[in-house]
């Protein structure tokens, strides 16, 4: 063990401490089964990180299926257990956007969850996996005719409506079709959360849902929310389930849902009333935050879980209603931490930084420069955009070996042709790292192999599954041919 009492560097964020031991795992950023084995090299359930390279090479998105299983256990156990008195449990839809294959969609069967899909392709993934389309739910705000028929070729338990011109579409196709669909409509309350905090007035102003502001139609007092229900209700094609709302992403606090289920169950129980409907299901989507680095900070699930569950009893009690059966949508809390991604380190360069020309500046003397070192990884972007998308922070580690060296300020950067393709933003590093030594970055099971890319021609990571000390590839990494061969050449 390092132990050491180096300064900040003048360059980092306020956030970032040193760390008092540049090896050792924050847990809460990895899968339950990754540790360092004996050698001081990271292992996954007992297989280290230079077995999987030799296997299957780097960039590899490396997951724990058993972690994957036991976060999408604890999250269903955790809402149905605190609405069991509310309305007999929750329905986990888990969000596929997140990361989808076909192995995944099995697992979340198997645990007892379902499956929510965003495209035609999503479906594609959920049919091939066996999924009953009972267990499926289709969302989207533009979903082409050929989405909506296979939605209803599949029998899906739900088709998730997000605006009165895609109502009328889904009525007249179903109705076409001598069918009905299953629909929830999908409202924007007016909350928009944002990590630590949430917003209760605003977001209006965005692509998704229909609006439940009073002035949202042309007619006076009438919100396009109950437009839609009002029209929902006179389609022989639409069995109309519900209303859904989801208020943002990687969400730590609960008070934006509990905000947001209460607006939803108000808004319900006066349409219930209004048109002398029952709507017997309420999504209250999903949006739980995961921690990235070591200040990251998310409630337990069974604390939202607790925080929700209060808020639909009390309303519910106070409007005289019985809850609907209530669902929820998690995807990042599920499989953002089963992840890391593997890389091998290639370049490394020091530059010398003005503090000044820095956010973090303070009072540091004038014309002092610092060092930051620059660790280039085998992907980047392609793998990664969260942090070019989002200013998303992630952590690194050291992990084909164990290091005595002293922390460094580092940035993980990738290999393609942009200087904001960078992996990690700030991340104190051994200042031995070298060629050839392996990274790993965790948290990366959300969103990253979802949003990866071809840029640059570089091939897509592949997926590895590891359960009971065994490795497994669920999605292959792309080659060369793969890159080829959408490539007409006339
Ligand atoms: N339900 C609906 C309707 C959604 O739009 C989303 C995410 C989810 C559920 C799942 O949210 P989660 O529990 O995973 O936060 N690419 C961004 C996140 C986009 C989220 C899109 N919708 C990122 O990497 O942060």
């Amino acid at each position: 063990m390092n132990t050491n009492n180096r300064a900040a560097s003048p360059l980092a964020p306020e956030w970032l401490a040193v760390p008092a031991d540049l090896n050792a795992l924050h847990q809460p950023l990895w899968a339950g089964d990754v540790d360092r084995n004996d050698d001081g090299e990271l292992a996954i359930d007992g297989i280290p990180v230079s077995e999987l390279q030799r296997q299957y090479g780097t960039p590899l998105f490396v997951m724990s299926e058993g972690d994957f299983r036991a976060r999408a256990r604890a999250f269903s156990d955790a809402f149905n257990n605190a609405f069991a008195d509310i309305c007999g449990g929750v329905d986990v839809y888990y969000a596929g956007k997140s990361f989808l294959c076909s192995s995944v969609v099995r697992w979340v069967e198997e645990e007892g969850l379902r499956l929510d899909t965003a495209s035609g392709g999503e479906l594609a993934v959920a049919a091939r996996a066996g999924i009953p389309g009972a267990d499926v739910a289709l969302h989207g705000n533009n979903k082409s005719d050929g989405e909506i028929h296979r939605a209803l070729d599949m029998k899906l338990g739900r088709i998730v409506v997000d605006s009165l011109d895609e109502l009328q579409r889904v009525a007249k196709i179903a109705e076409g079709r001598g069918e009905q669909a299953k629909v929830m409509l999908r409202l924007t309350p007016g909350v928009h959360a944002h990590t630590h905090e949430f917003i209760a007035t605003a977001h209006e102003d965005q692509k998704f849902g229909l609006s439940m502001a009073a002035d949202s139609t042309d007619q006076a007092g009438l919100s396009a929310a109950e437009e839609a229900v009002a029209a929902a209700t006179g389609y022989a094609g639409i069995e109309l389930l519900g209303l859904h709302c989801h208020i943002g992403s990687q969400i730590f606090e609960p008070d934006g849902f509990a905000v947001a289920a209460e607006k939803l169950l108000r808004f319900l129980a006066a349409m219930q009333e209004k048109y002398s409907i029952v709507l017997p299901e309420l999504d209250l989507g999903g949006g739980y935050g995961i921690a990235y680095t070591p200040v990251d900070t998310p409630r337990p699930a069974a604390e939202i879980a607790e925080a929700m569950a209060a808020v639909v009893r009390s309303t519910c009690a106070d409007l005289g209603i019985t809850s609907p059966r209530i669902s929820i949508e998690p995807g990042r809390a599920i499989v953002g931490s089963t992840t890391f991604t593997l890389y091998e380190v290639g370049t490394l360069k020091t530059v010398r930084v003005d503090a000044d020309t820095t956010a973090t500046a303070g009072n540091q003397p004038e014309n002092v420069t610092y060092p930051r070192r620059y660790v280039s990884v085998d992907g980047g972007m392609s793998d990664n955009a969260r942090p070019v998308l989002y200013d998303a922070d992630y952590s690194a580690i050291l992990a084909s070996r164990t290091s005595t060296a002293a922390p460094e300020l580092s940035r993980v950067v990738g290999k393609h042709c942009e200087s904001g393709d960078i992996v990690v933003r700030d991340v104190y590093l051994p200042e031995d790292v070298a060629a050839g030594d392996l990274l790993a970055v965790p948290g990366t099971g959300a969103y990253c192999w979802a949003l990866s890319s071809n840029y640059n021609y570089l091939a897509r990571p592949g997926v590895v599954a590891v359960r009971d000390g065994s490795a497994r590839l669920i999605v292959r990494g792309e080659t060369e041919e793969d890159l080829l061969n959408r490539d007409m050449g006339v």
